[in-house]
């Protein structure tokens, strides 16, 4: 069972991954068909919780519980009763004791996500749609579910991780979500003060200095933002020099032929686009970045789904 809350990446088995997968390949055939995917949900609230500012995460859920019957419910931190003081956790228990038995909670604190699933224990399931610079589960399993659809096999898949890894909660599940599905040529360039001082999160990576020669035959290079508002957050205070990133980790044109035409690029988004990666590659013909925001919504349906009847992916 994928359990009572999705919280982390850690949580998941390879088989597990593979089964939501197929789930969502399935919501999207039928989607294409113009069938209901499912009345899986028609007896849940689910509550989206967004903390800190969304536009793919929120929209992407919202529209796969809609789709599934789900009566969803918003709320938005400057209508909440938090602004007069209340504390989340209360503001949780009372979703719950409404009913709300799905919550989709965003944060910007990095662990605040797990300590409220502790509190609401099997009174209700919490998806973590991102907590801090801590995690965001969901975003590696649609980008997973995207590699799938894009390379010819996962195994045998060579992706370079550009930017800023440090602050990065996409960046942290994905890691080790592409290891638990046995990928073994993992790339990471970052400047070393955005680089993760754990080893242990870079396990099964291999870490170079310069953007060139990282390159050479990789097939897919996944670009992360640069998140300058965690600059100065719970992890530390980073000094940092945009025009000198830019020099030396934007993704140019220039540097797509070093790793083939065949080369897909990827950005979880928000893009700031100059910065991390040049204009012209948002757009062009390698750019699988908006596959990836519309694969999303199939896999969280089939999150949804398995979160809601466990046994499906048990
Ligand atoms: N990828 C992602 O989490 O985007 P949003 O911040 O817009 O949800």
């Amino acid at each position: 069972m994928i359990g009572q809350h999705l919280l982390s990446v850690d949580q998941l088995t390879k088989q597990q991954v593979v089964t939501l997968m197929d789930n969502a390949d399935t919501m999207r055939e039928l989607d294409h068909k113009h069938i209901i995917a499912s009345s899986g949900l028609a007896h849940t609230n689910l509550g989206l919780l967004f903390f800190e500012h969304s536009t793919r995460t929120r929209i992407s859920f919202e529209i796969a519980a809609r789709r599934l019957g789900a009566n969803v419910i918003l709320l938005q931190e400057a209508m909440s009763s938090t602004q007069k003081g209340e504390s989340l956790t209360d503001t949780v228990c009372n979703l719950v004791a409404m009913g709300i038995n799905l919550l989709v909670i965003r944060h910007m604190q990095q662990g605040i996500v797990q300590q409220l699933a502790e509190q609401v224990g099997r009174k209700a399931c919490i998806v973590n749609a991102g907590d801090g610079a801590g995690e965001h589960p969901t975003q590696a399993l649609q980008d997973i579910y995207t590699l799938s659809h894009c390379v010819n096999s996962l195994q045998s898949l060579r992706i370079l991780i550009l930017g800023d890894i440090l602050h990065s909660r996409v960046a942290h599940s994905l890691i080790k979500l592409l290891v638990l599905m046995g990928v073994t040529d993992i790339r990471i360039v970052a400047p070393k003060n955005l680089l993760l001082s754990d080893e242990k999160q870079l396990k099964g990576t291999v870490v170079h200095d310069r953007l060139t020669e990282a390159l050479p035959g990789v097939d897919v290079i996944y670009i992360l933002r640069l998140q300058q508002e965690r600059f100065s957050d719970q992890v530390g205070t980073v000094i940092f020099d945009q025009s000198s990133y830019i020099k030396n980790y934007r993704l140019n044109p220039s540097h797509l032929s070093l790793a083939g035409n065949q080369v897909h690029i990827m950005h979880p988004g928000p893009v700031n686009q100059g910065v991390e990666i040049s204009h012209q590659l948002v757009d062009s013909d390698q750019s699988i970045i908006l596959k990836q925001v519309s694969l999303g919504i199939p896999m969280r349906m089939a999150i949804l789904t398995a979160l809601s009847s466990p046994n499906m992916i048990a």
